[in-house]
């Protein structure tokens, strides 16, 4: 059986730190990065084995090809932007996402991170996400209800047995900026027609009054009678007084269903876009693909 990095299906986690970064220098440095921050990985791991560490490296398009060898990940490509735009694109080379119930852990995995690939990685965002009080997203509303849970998980986001990409995992990412001054000039009823879920109780408006351009209108998808499922692992994160938002992270076995979503949202479907985007908006947008960690650990 082929292991799936650990920090992809976890579940509660509380804490997380987000890293995304272009290689510069060998890809030879990016390997010895990969086994040696695996190991430190291991051993935080054991040292907090109550505390659910977990981690993920993944990589962009450009630099999977040139460490793969050009094999597997067939449906990755680079972020293009979105929506004429509302949607950028800032692509990078890697991503490195830690979770767990601890910010303490976390960060000194963090550090783990930075000194295992040097200067073989120059690091342009890292971001230090929080779970909300009652699983809440900044806006109010409970995010992650509708996620697979249990074994689910591995269905929607690792690849089956069977091939070179088996326990790898597609990514994209999204770091979103809230206006939530703009956000509570709408009333808990206008919000809710945004999402379209209610605010205090978490549940689906009804069908007749769910609309085409509310969230959930916008990415819960099917085709030929299936769901498009994902799972996501966003959190809130940033200031108080300054910018804050949803760095918003999911993995899914098939690029696809996350594109499909997008797309969705910034109206490059059928021309209407997620009213979400009246009071948040992304700053950043990138896709990766996480390989087993078998894999990750030979490249
Ligand atoms: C559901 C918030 C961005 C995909 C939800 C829910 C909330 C929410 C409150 C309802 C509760 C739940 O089931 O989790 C947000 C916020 C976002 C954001 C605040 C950014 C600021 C995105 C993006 C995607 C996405 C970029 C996909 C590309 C989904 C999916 C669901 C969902 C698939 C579940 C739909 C269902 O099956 O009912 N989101 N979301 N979200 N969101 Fe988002
Ligand atoms: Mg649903």
């Amino acid at each position: 059986m082929t292991q799936v990095q650990s920090g992809i299906l976890l579940e509660h986690c509380r804490f997380a730190i987000y890293i995304e970064a272009k290689v510069q220098g060998e890809l030879d440095d990016v390997r010895l990065g990969c086994r040696t921050f695996c190991q430190s990985l291991a051993e935080i791991q054991s040292r907090f084995p109550d505390d659910k560490v977990g981690a993920v490296v993944a990589f962009g398009h450009d630099v999977w090809r040139d460490l793969s060898g050009g094999i597997g990940a067939d449906e990755l490509k680079p972020f293009v932007p979105l929506g004429k735009g509302l949607a950028p694109a800032t692509q990078r080379d890697v991503l490195i996402h830690i979770q767990s119930l601890r910010h303490d852990v976390n960060f000194a995995l963090a550090q783990a991170a930075v000194a295992a690939f040097g200067k073989s990685l120059l690091i342009e965002e890292e971001t230090h996400g929080f779970r909300g009080i009652e699983d809440r997203d900044l806006s109010g509303f409970v995010d992650g209800t509708e996620n697979p849970k249990g074994e689910k998980r591995a269905e929607v986001a690792a690849i089956a047995e069977g091939n070179d990409d088996a326990g790898g995992s597609y990514v994209m990412v999204q770091r979103w900026k809230h206006n939530l001054t703009q956000w509570q000039r709408f009333t808990v009823a206008q919000q809710e027609e945004i999402i379209g879920r209610t605010k205090l109780t978490d549940e689906e408006l009804p069908a007749e009054q769910r609309k085409e351009t509310s969230h959930l209108g916008r990415v819960d998808l099917k085709e030929d009678g299936k769901g498009l499922k994902i799972l996501r692992q966003s959190l809130p994160y940033g200031t108080a007084s300054g910018e804050h938002g949803l760095y918003f992270i999911t993995y899914c076995a098939r690029l696809y269903n996350i594109e499909k979503q997008l797309l969705s949202m910034f109206g490059d479907l059928d021309g209407k876009r997620d009213a979400m985007l009246r009071f948040t908006r992304p700053l950043t947008g990138s896709y990766y693909f996480a390989p087993s960690l078998t894999r990750l650990q030979t490249l």
